[in-house]
């Protein structure tokens, strides 16, 4: 049977009140002032039968069937709006309460199917459990009055339908739209007893602004709106509390399963960074877990020419140990590496990087955060003092005024959007740097005071700008820079930033944007009590990546939003566990806990626990190991979880690297692009198949639990213990706890993580220690982790990648909502019904003087190299720039992006490319290459696999 999960009827109160005693039904209750009647019965263990109202959504009080009696009151008070007062005394249970509340319930079956036995939410709806304690069986008004009976199922949203029949008319979903996701795409046509739910201007789901985030469908407490893996399959019958394996939001669910099946992930109110809601990928887009595509068998195969072989597991780990020390005895230890993956789980990627650094014994680990937000850890640690963001998500609820620059939250970080726009729409006010005019510049009910569309590559030049005009207009916050930054340095740098190149007027030349308008954004920002700093690869992804985020840093510090709650520097991480894996040492410099390799005391401290010796000097960096695989000095790759060959910028320069390798071992859940050059396919584990930890973009570590078992029969880290036992280097843990308590030896942010306390806690912010047992949610507060904050001096140089006679767009990149990163996983469900290939934005002028119209093919050409998309004209981009996503291999994004990167951490320029746009008629030449090389990849995987 499935069990409902605890509603408490109202929410907390949004400020907790001195405590209050009151009685109910007898018995005495104590809550906080603010809070309900049907709150405080609910943690009485008293159940207020109840409609309209739910924990996640302000009291609406419109179904009446939450009456009460209260002493000393005339009526029958409302229970969910009614707040609890000092001695009050409470009914809830009456004769006259019962007829109340049942005439409100034949009122409502009187427009309500009688078909509870055969529908799909039986078990799981309140109308029923409500009518069910009442014993209303049927209606005194009879079934033949005006309803909804007859109307027409909506079920053009591939997730869930919509059956008006069903429908009680409460608002949740409404509500829950509104206020929950922000997207106010649901009302309500009609009235009185008329009145029908309806998406958009009378349109269906799909076609409305819905963006199926699955919050109606949660506060739904009928059948109404519900998942069409439960009207197909009956409910759940176990549920498993885990973390979303797509963004760096890292959203709590209950995985809800029937029998093996995993029928659907319900957001969990509980989460700590979601509070209950979610978007449509951790939501929906789940089902590429049992694909058909899953790699269940290990492979091997001689040459990338070679049909694949399915081996033993055992065989598959001889076979890489051998061929990788045969490797390293014909060119030297150093001839290999490994790449550890932000997807999989910190024990995972802890282990990858312990055994390169044991087993193959040297440093030549990295990260695809090398690809995105290296320069924060850069930037962060240089400036601050950790590499990390400062803040925990819900710090947005106290922020004045909120800079989002080159972030894009409501497509990327979908559940943080939700909650910056209510912050918003409370009255915070918006700034957004960013060339595109992104969705959060006019939505709903949200208007950003400023968009500052500057131009791609000259984010240093605004953000000394802004800074400029702080400084030189006295309204820098000078009690906290005295208190707590580095005086010399920021005298320094003061010289620098007030110069003239720094002046708006002066910048306006390179950001394009107006000097009053930025101005008039410094003063606002500079304005407030609190103001707060999100930013995501749009600043990081550039040639001066690590240099932005130092003037990001810079300018929190100039106006002293650092150190509590509503300000701070956040960096938006794009992958589920992008910052764990950079905690846990990924990088070929650094040890877990960002300690460096050359330091004497750290190397030993790992000697010791691991029974090695390490060495001393950093090791390579992805693009390095690129770069001496093409000239012969790098022959064997370990990639876990990682498809360079669609990520990484410049394709043509990675696949010659890959085809150099003389063994390149791929563990995926798929064949993806890099496994088109394997030697070696392990099959991977999804985050369904395994437990373990992420780390968000809030430092914020959570449990990630096993819901079903791995299909290929072996989890991720047990995958990386064997072929280190194979390489001769023991491994010996019987489960992923065991690595976390190894990591909290060595690791002093960590020291205080255990199993135990996630379990207990729900989850832990790092650092966690004797200092901070239970996490930290705001870091910097007293001081910073480097004692003194530290003002680098950011001049501004300009990117290579110019326009140019012969390249004059700049093309810059992103994501879009329903697809994720490289899409191997979004591309395998039905999320690709809302975007099914990658497009060019182009400016209607830009198209027009090259005479391509809406829909055209368009030749893309950059120094690099050259693909064909098909073109949207939109003014959403400045004349001069193109914009394009990069989730389907086949568009070919990375041919054109350049091999210029980030001076201090090479991250590449993702986000600056020169091309030139034309109207072609036919694929590309790589195009065509690559559907050849990708069809015949199938092939030889289907001859392993007949
Ligand atoms: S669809 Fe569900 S949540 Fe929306 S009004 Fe109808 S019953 Fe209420
Ligand atoms: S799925 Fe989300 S966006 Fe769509 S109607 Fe429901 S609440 Fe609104
Ligand atoms: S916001 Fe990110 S973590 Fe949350 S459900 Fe969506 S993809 Fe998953
Ligand atoms: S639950 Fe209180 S009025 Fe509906």
């Amino acid at each position: 049977m499935y069990e409902s999960r605890l509603d408490m009827g109202t929410p907390l109160p949004l400020k907790i009140g001195m405590p209050v005693s009151l009685t109910i039904d007898g018995q005495p209750v104590t809550v906080a002032a603010g809070t309900s009647v049907m709150r405080a019965a609910a943690q009485a263990g008293i159940k207020v039968p109840k409609l309209c109202a739910t924990d996640s959504l302000d009291a609406f009080g419109s179904c009446r069937v939450c009456l009460v009696e209260i002493d000393g009151r005339n009526g029958y008070p409302a229970s969910c709006t009614t707040d609890v007062e000092a001695e009050m005394v409470v009914h809830t249970q009456s004769k006259e309460l019962d007829e109340l509340r049942s005439n409100v319930v034949e009122l409502y079956v009187s427009d309500h199917p009688l078909d509870c036995d055969t529908c799909s939410a039986n078990g799981d709806c309140e109308l029923q459990d409500v009518a069910e304690s009442l014993g209303v069986e049927g209606s005194r008004y009879g079934m033949n009055g005006a309803n909804h009976q007859d109307a027409a199922k909506d079920e053009s949203n591939p997730y869930f339908a919509f059956d008006p029949s069903q429908c009680i008319v409460c608002y949740r979903c409404v509500r829950a739209c509104d206020d929950i996701q922000g997207t106010f795409a649901l009302t309500v046509d009609g009235r009185g007893f008329s009145s029908k739910i309806v998406a958009g201007q009378l349109e269906s789901f799909m076609d409305s602004d819905c963006v199926s985030c699955g919050a109606c469908v949660d506060n739904c407490p009928t059948e109404a709106l519900t998942e069409k893996s439960v009207i197909e399959n009956g409910l759940p019958d176990r549920s498993v509390t885990t973390t979303c394996a797509y963004c760096g939001v890292g959203c709590s669910f209950h995985a809800d399963l029937k029998d093996d099946q995993v029928l659907r992930m319900v957001p969990d109110r509980e989460g700590h960074a979601n509070e209950g809601h979610a978007c449509i990928k951790g939501r929906f887009a789940f089902g590429y877990a049992t694909h058909k595509d899953r790699i269940t068998s290990p492979m091997i195969r001689e040459s990338i020419d070679d049909p694949w072989r399915e081996v033993s597991w055992e065989e598959a780990f001889q076979y890489t140990a051998e061929r990788l020390r045969a490797i390293q005895d014909k060119y030297g230890p150093d001839s290999i590496g490994g790449i550890t993956s932000s997807r999989c789980t910190n024990e995972e990627t802890y282990l990858v990087q312990k055994m390169v650094r044991a087993a193959f014994g040297n440093n030549n680990v990295d990260t695809c955060a090398r690809v995105c937000h290296s320069p924060t850890g850069y930037g962060l640690k240089t400036t601050l003092g950790e590499s990390a963001g400062t803040q925990a998500f819900n710090s947005v609820a106290s922020a004045d005024v909120v800079l989002v620059m080159g972030a894009n939250p409501s497509d990327a970080h979908p559940v943080f959007a939700s909650r910056l726009k209510r912050r918003l729409r409370e009255g915070a006010r918006l700034i957004v740097a960013d060339p595109r005019r992104i969705d959060l510049v006019n939505s709903p009910h949200v208007r950003a005071d400023h968009h500052l569309a500057l131009r791609p590559g000259s984010n240093v030049a605004f953000i000394n700008s802004m800074a400029h005009v702080i400084v030189s207009e006295g309204l820098e916050d000078t009690a906290f820079i005295e208190a707590r930054c580095e005086t010399e340095q920021y005298l320094k740098w003061r010289e620098f930033i007030c110069g003239e190149q720094n002046s708006p007027e002066v910048t306006e030349r390179i950001t394009a944007i107006p000097a009053s308008e930025l101005r008039a954004a410094a003063r606002l920002f500079a304005s407030v009590p609190n103001a707060a700093i999100y930013y995501g690869l749009g600043v990081s992804e550039h040639s001066q990546g690590s240099t932005t985020v130092m003037g990001i840093a810079n300018l929190a510090m100039v106006t002293g939003n650092l150190g509590r709650e509503g300000v701070g520097v956040n960096p938006l991480r794009g992958q589920n566990n992008v910052q764990g894996s950079c905690d846990m040492g990924s990088f070929p410099h650094e040890l877990p806990g960002y300690r460096h390799i050359s330091d004497v005391a750290v190397r030993s401290l790992f000697e010791q626990e691991w029974n090695t010796r390490l060495q001393s000097d950093p090791g390579l960096r992805i693009p390095n190991m690129f770069d001496a695989s093409i000239s012969g000095n790098f022959k064997g790759l370990y990639v876990q979880g990682e498809d360079v060959a669609q990520s990484d910028p410049n394709t043509h320069h990675v696949e010659k690297a890959l085809q150099s390798l003389e063994c390149l071992i791929v563990q995926d859940i798929f064949l993806n692009e890099t496994a088109r050059f394997a030697h070696v396919l392990l099959p991977g584990s999804s985050f369904l198949e395994k437990n373990g930890t992420f780390t968000n973009a809030e430092r914020r570590i959570s449990m990630v639990r096993k819901a079903i078992e791995p299909l290929a029969g072996l989890e991720d880290w047990e995958v990386t213990m064997a072929l280190s036992n194979a390489m001769g280097y023991p491994m010996d843990y019987s489960h992923p706890s065991e690595i976390m308590d190894e990591i909290a030896r060595l690791t002093p942010t960590f020291k205080g993580v255990s199993y135990e306390k996630l379990d207990r806690l729900g989850s832990i912010q790092w650092p966690c220690n004797d200092e901070a047992p239970q996490g930290t949610p705001t870091m910097h507060v007293d001081e910073f982790v480097r004692g003194k904050g530290y003002f680098a001096i950011t001049g501004f140089v300009p990117t290579d990648e110019r326009a140019t006679r012969k390249y004059p767009l700049l093309m810059t990149t992103g994501r879009i909502l329903s697809q994720y990163n490289v899409g191997a996983q979004t591309r395998r469900t039905a999320n690709s019904e809302f975007y099914a290939e990658d497009i060019l934005e182009i400016h209607p002028f830009d198209a027009e003087e090259r005479g391509i119209s809406e829909g055209d093919w368009c030749g893309i050409a950059s120094r690099a190299g050259e693909t064909v998309l098909r073109a949207v004209l939109t003014d959403r981009v400045q004349p001069g720039v193109v914009y394009t996503t990069f989730h389907f291999p086949s568009s070919g994004a990375n041919v054109i992006t350049t091999d210029n990167s980030d001076w201090a951490t090479n991250c590449p320029e993702y986000k600056v490319t020169a091309v030139q746009v034309s109207h072609v008629s036919e694929p590309s030449e790589w195009q065509k290459e690559y559907r050849d090389f990708a069809r015949r990849q199938e092939e030889l995987l289907d001859k392993a696999r007949v």
